[in-house]
C-alpha cells in the first residue's frame, strides 16, 4: 500500500499556505509520483481532498465539501460530499460516472441524505437542522471533519432544537473490498431515551432498474403502487419516465440464508450500485415503514432503506452502517428485470 504520508519529507514546506490548499498541492504530487510507481506495483491508494464541489448538474455553482477517493490501476470511484444541503453525498462515481441523481438547480432535492424515521414523526419538509433542502435553506451548514491520517471525513447536523437530535456521517474506504463504508449516528440529548431507525435516502436518474430480495411484505401505503416485476424472488423495478409518482415499502431477506446482510440495488444501463446493510427482522422497522422504500417521483428515483426502530438514549447515539460499491455490469449482464448475472454480483458483492 503506498501511504501518502511517505511522501512527505519529499516536499518544501509552504508555511503560508492554507491547509486545504497544501494538502492539495500534496496530493497531486503524490499522485504524479504514485502513478510512476504504480506501472510496476499496482497498490491501491485513498486519497482525501478539501475541495469546493458541484453543485448543479452544469458545474458552474460549488460549495465547500471533500471529496474521498479510491484509485487501483485503472478505477477509480469518488465520493463528494457537501456542507450545505444536509451534508449532502453529492456525487458517487466510477471513472467519473456519477451514479447519484445531480439536477440542474442546487434548490433541487438530488443527491443522498439522511432522515431520522419514521416520517410520520415529522411529516414533511424534513427537521431543517437535519435536511434544509425541502425547505430551501441555503444558511444552515453540517460541520466538516476530515481526517487526512485516516482518510475519512465527518459530518455533524447542527441541532434538531426541538428533539435536540443531531446526525453525523463518518466515510471511510474499505481498500480490501474497494467499498465505500458510511457510518450514521443519531444522537439526541437531554435525559429521555426516544426511538429512532435512521433512514438513507439516495436519489438516481430516471430510467433506471432497482431491486432487491423479496421479503414478505410490500405495501404502498397511501400512495400509488409501483409497476414491479417479481421473479425468482427477487423484485425488480424498472422505472420508465413514470406519469405519476408512486411509492413501494417493502421487506427483504439477507443476500444468503447464512448471512446478516440484505442489498439494495440500482443499475442505470452502465453502472451497477449495490448499497449492503444489517437486516432487520419483521417487526423491527419504524411505524409505517418498511426496510426497503422506493420513491418514484417521475423524473427521478430514490433508492431507500431504513435499520432498525430503536431507542436512542442521550449520550448514547444510535450507529448505522451503510456499505456502498460500484461496478461496471458484469459481462454479459442485461438491465433488465430478471437478469440472474445482476442478482448473482449483487449477493457476491453484498456477503
Ligand atoms: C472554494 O471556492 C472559494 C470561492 O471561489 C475559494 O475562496 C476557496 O478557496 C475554495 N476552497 C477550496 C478548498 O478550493
Ligand atoms: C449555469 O449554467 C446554466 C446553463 O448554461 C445557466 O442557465 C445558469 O444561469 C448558470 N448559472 C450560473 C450561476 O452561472
Ligand atoms: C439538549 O441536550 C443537551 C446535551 O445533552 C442538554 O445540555 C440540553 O439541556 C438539552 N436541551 C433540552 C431542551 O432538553
Ligand atoms: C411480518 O409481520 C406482519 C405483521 O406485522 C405479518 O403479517 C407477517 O406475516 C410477518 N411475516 C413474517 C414472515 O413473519
Amino acid at each position: 500500500m503506498v501511504l501518502l504520508w511517505s511522501f512527505w519529507p519529499l516536499l518544501t514546506p509552504v508555511a503560508a499556505a492554507v491547509e486545504a490548499e497544501w494538502v492539495d498541492l500534496l496530493q497531486s504530487r503524490a499522485r504524479q509520483f504514485t502513478t510512476i510507481l504504480e506501472t510496476s506495483q499496482p497498490e491501491p491508494f485513498v486519497t482525501v481532498t478539501a475541495r469546493n464541489v458541484s453543485l448543479n448538474a452544469w458545474g458552474n455553482e460549488t460549495a465547500p465539501g471533500v471529496a474521498l477517493e479510491l484509485v487501483s490501476g485503472s478505477t477509480a470511484i469518488t465520493m463528494e460530499a457537501i456542507k450545505i444541503k444536509g451534508g449532502l453525498i453529492q456525487s458517487f462515481s466510477l471513472n467519473n460516472r456519477n451514479i447519484l441523481l445531480q439536477r440542474p438547480h442546487m434548490d433541487q432535492m438530488d443527491g443522498n441524505i439522511f432522515w431520522p424515521g419514521p416520517q410520520s414523526k415529522w411529516g414533511w419538509p424534513p427537521p431543517k437542522a437535519i435536511d434544509p433542502t425541502p425547505s430551501k435553506d441555503f444558511t444552515t451548514a453540517y460541520a466538516l471533519e476530515i481526517d487526512f491520517m485516516t482518510r475519512s471525513f465527518e459530518l455533524f447536523s447542527p441541532v434538531w432544537e426541538e428533539q435536540n437530535l443531531s446526525v453525523s456521517k463518518k466515510v471511510s474506504v474499505d481498500v480490501s473490498r474497494m467499498s465505500f463504508l458510511i457510518d450514521y449516528g443519531i444522537h439526541v440529548g437531554g435525559d429521555t431515551k426516544i426511538k429512532w431507525a435512521p433512514w438513507e435516502i439516495s436519489r438516481v436518474q430516471p430510467y433506471g432498474l432497482t431491486f432487491f430480495k423479496t421479503g414478505s411484505e410490500q405495501t404502498s401505503g397511501t400512495w400509488p403502487s409501483l409497476d414491479l416485476k417479481h421473479r425468482d424472488g427477487v423484485t425488480w423495478f424498472p422505472q420508465v419516465g413514470d406519469k405519476a409518482s408512486g411509492k413501494l415499502f417493502a421487506s427483504t431477506v439477507p443476500s444468503l440464508p447464512s448471512s446478516e446482510m440484505s442489498w439494495l440495488a440500482h443499475t442505470d444501463g452502465a453502472l451497477l450500485f449495490v448499497k449492503c446493510f444489517h437486516h432487520i427482522p419483521n417487526g423491527t422497522q419504524a411505524p409505517g415503514e418498511l426496510q426497503i422504500e422506493i420513491y418514484d417521483g417521475t423524473d427521478y428515483v430514490e433508492v431507500e432503506q431504513q435499520g432498525a426502530y430503536q431507542e436512542v438514549f442521550p449520550g448514547q447515539p444510535v450507529t448505522w452502517r451503510v456499505e456502498w460499491l460500484l461496478r461496471e455490469l458484469p459481462a454479459g449482464a442485461k438491465p433488465i428485470p430478471g437478469e440472474r448475472l445482476l442478482v448473482a454480483a449483487a449477493d457476491e458483492l453484498c456477503s
